[in-house]
């Protein structure tokens, strides 16, 4: 067996693994440790390196894009990891009910060094049955990913890649496409591009494209202290402040996207019996596959706690595109 022959069956051998026992965590470490250390190996890119073009983010005409290393350590968010497997592996599954005589067409909008929704995916479907165009902003992750599919041989599997801002690209034979991919997002929806992103792609798309991840909402829930005899806090889900679809849809066709989206008022009256507010990014993968609170760096809380005496109060979120990609606030007395 050569060597490409063999690194192949390994990964196919680790991704069947994770897939057949999704909820052993340790399997799931040990496999994707495998994994990583043979892209950092066929890479040369480990997301470990200290050089500062490494670490540093890119911009873009919204926002901002990962640097190569952060980007590269995303594989090694291990529930991440598995449940986005899950998600494309479902989401391949209905795009298959739907085409006949041509594989599965992926885009792969940021695919990072080792662009593993494809390299990993690769292990266990035929090219008959998947295939992909990758872009990606930073140069050096789209040459390292680029590397890694000559080492692996994938090239069937490769339909064209893209050194482009996927805020503002158009795609070439958009209607071809049955899958859009685009995991370019963090907690809090801070800095990165997801939303910019998917303003400019899914109109060019047919209208059925499958979305991953489908959704991204910031949801609010107000926090009591758990009650004698109980260590759990008692939760109450209070507003949903942004729904990225929603937000998306709100946008008057034609019109470009605002620099600041509408704001969401939230009253805060009659605090005393709560402790904190929690803000939760909740990450719909696909269907019922969801990241859930702190499973990911990307579903990790934002929890404030709240002074008392806690005075009667509106606060009011706007999430904003402009300076910066971020989720504004802003506390005043209620009903001023
Ligand atoms: C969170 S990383 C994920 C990388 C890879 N998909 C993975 O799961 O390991 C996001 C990737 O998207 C790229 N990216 C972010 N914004 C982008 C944009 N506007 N255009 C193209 N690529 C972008 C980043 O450079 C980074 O490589």
């Amino acid at each position: 067996m050569t060597n490409q022959q063999s690194n192949k069956e390994t990964l196919k051998t680790a991704v069947l693994s994770i897939l057949e026992d999704p909820l052993n965590d340790q399997n799931l470490h040990g496999r994707l440790m495998q994994i990583h250390g043979l892209f950092s190996e066929l890479t040369r890119v480990s997301g470990m390196d200290q050089e500062m073009e490494m670490m540093a983010a890119v911009p873009s005409a919204y926002g901002k894009a990962l640097g190569i290393n952060h980007a590269a350590q995303c594989l090694l968010d291990l529930r991440r990891t598995r449940k986005y497997l899950q998600g494309m592996q479902k989401a391949i599954a209905l795009a298959k009910t739907r085409v006949s005589g041509r594989p599965v067409k992926v885009f792969y909008a940021g695919c990072g060094p080792y662009a593993p929704f494809m390299t990993l995916l690769a292990a266990i479907y035929t090219s008959e049955e998947l295939s992909f165009s990758i872009l990606e902003i930073n140069e050096r992750s789209l040459e390292a990913a680029k590397k890694l599919i000559q080492a692996l041989d994938l090239k069937d599997y490769l339909i064209d890649s893209y050194l482009a801002d996927a805020v503002t690209f158009k795609v070439p034979e958009a209607d071809q496409y049955d899958i859009l991919f685009s995991e370019t997002l963090d907690a809090m929806l801070y800095r990165e591009c997801y939303v910019p992103i998917l303003y400019n792609m899914l109109p060019q798309f047919n209208d059925d494209i499958i979305l991953i991840p489908e959704n991204v909402s910031l949801e609010l829930s107000l926090i009591k202290p758990a009650v004698a005899g109980s260590e759990d806090r008692v939760e109450l889900h209070k507003k949903t402040i942004v729904n990225v679809r929603d937000l998306l849809g709100q946008i008057p066709q034609g019109d470009g996207l605002p620099s600041v989206f509408k704001e969401v008022p939230v009253p805060l009256n009659s605090m005393d019996d709560f402790e904190s507010l929690i803000i939760d990014t909740r990450v719909k993968i696909h269907e019922d596959i969801v990241l859930e609170r702190g499973e990911s760096s990307l579903s990790l809380p934002l929890e404030m706690r709240l002074e008392k005496p806690f005075p009667d109060s509106t606060i009011t979120f706007n999430y904003q595109l402009e300076p910066q990609i971020e989720l504004k606030y802003t506390l005043e007395p209620l009903g001023s």
